[in-house]
């Protein structure tokens, strides 16, 4: 699958399913732009793909941001003469900012934060990029972070599903909005994958479980996934440069699920702790 000459602009790619989907892009002839708010993490991320041959550079971008947000289109179209692909990839989860993040305990502020960078930013990166993506002719498309949280409820995350759910149905009205450009908005939805979110969640939840409860069930086990692991993001990646590529092209407004099957089944209300 060829992504040659094809520009995207990635955000939150220093690391994790950004930082896969980057290398693997530009393995594929991409012209590769990794935003982030961790900069050495970018920086070091862009030259392991330079010295592997491939085409990238860095530009700090906190998609929370309107001035970043929009400067980091103008860096990406003037050093690489346009944009095509747009990965909104950059998320938090309410536990990697807060200690309070049950419903009952979880301020306002926490809510605002998660939603401004899940929400908002993809709002804004998507709006910023739309000139750029108008003059694009290579099957040019939004392609968003969802996740199994944007289809069911989880014991907690409350922010982060909502943001995520919003994500699916953002992603659906982005492909309404964007189709008279001819430009498409598909959105992938992992289950677990083995990244420092994950490990990071995983271990607040661990951390603040009550000593008898199932803690596995707040961090999605890997015995929910019924092909017996948590996802690589190698294996999200792939999903994101065929929806990047002209391959996908009569994909469009997809929230497309990449969870190992964890869906497809039930877990126990034991989880829960009833
Ligand atoms: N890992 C999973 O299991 C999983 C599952 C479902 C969905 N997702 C989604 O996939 C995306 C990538 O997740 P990941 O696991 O690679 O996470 P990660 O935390 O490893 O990487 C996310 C990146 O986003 C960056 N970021 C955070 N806030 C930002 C901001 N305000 N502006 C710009 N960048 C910012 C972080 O610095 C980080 O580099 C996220 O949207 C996440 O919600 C992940």
């Amino acid at each position: 699958m060829s992504l040659k000459d094809v520009t995207i602009v990635i955000t939150g790619g220093a690391r994790g399913i950004g930082a896969a989907t980057a290398a693997m892009a530009a393995a594929r002839g991409a012209n590769v732009v990794i935003s982030d708010v961790i900069d050495e993490v970018g920086e070091a991320t862009v030259a392991k793909i330079i010295a592997a041959g491939g085409r990238a550079i860095y530009a700090h971008c906190d998609v929370s941001s309107q001035s970043d947000v929009t400067a980091l289109m103008e860096t990406a179209a003037k050093h690489f003469g346009g944009i095509d692909v747009l990965h909104n990839n950059a998320g938090i989860h309410e536990t990697m900012i807060s200690k309070d993040f049950t419903f009952e305990s979880m301020s306002v502020e926490t809510f605002d934060r998660v939603m401004n960078v899940n929400v908002r930013g993809v709002f804004m990166c998507t709006k910023a990029a739309l000139p750029y993506l108008k003059k694009s002719k290579k099957s040019p498309s939004v392609i968003n972070a969802g996740s199994t949280a944007s289809w069911v409820g989880y014991p907690f995350g409350l922010a982060y599903g909502t943001s995520k759910g919003a994500i699916a149905l953002l992603t659906k009205n982005l492909a309404v909005a964007l189709a008279p450009f001819g430009i498409r908005a598909n959105c992938y939805c992992p289950a677990s994958v083995d990244t420092d979110m994950v490990k990071d969640v995983t271990a607040t939840l661990m951390a603040a479980a009550p000593a008898d409860a199932d803690t596995d069930s707040g961090g999605s086990p890997i015995d929910t996934h019924l092909v017996h692991r948590i996802g690589e993001p190698d294996d999200v990646a792939e999903l994101v440069c065929f929806l990047a590529s002209s391959q996908s092209s009569f994909v469009n407004g997809v929230n497309w699920l990449i969870d190992g099957g964890v869906l497809a089944w039930r877990d126990s209300v034991q989880s829960l702790g009833m």
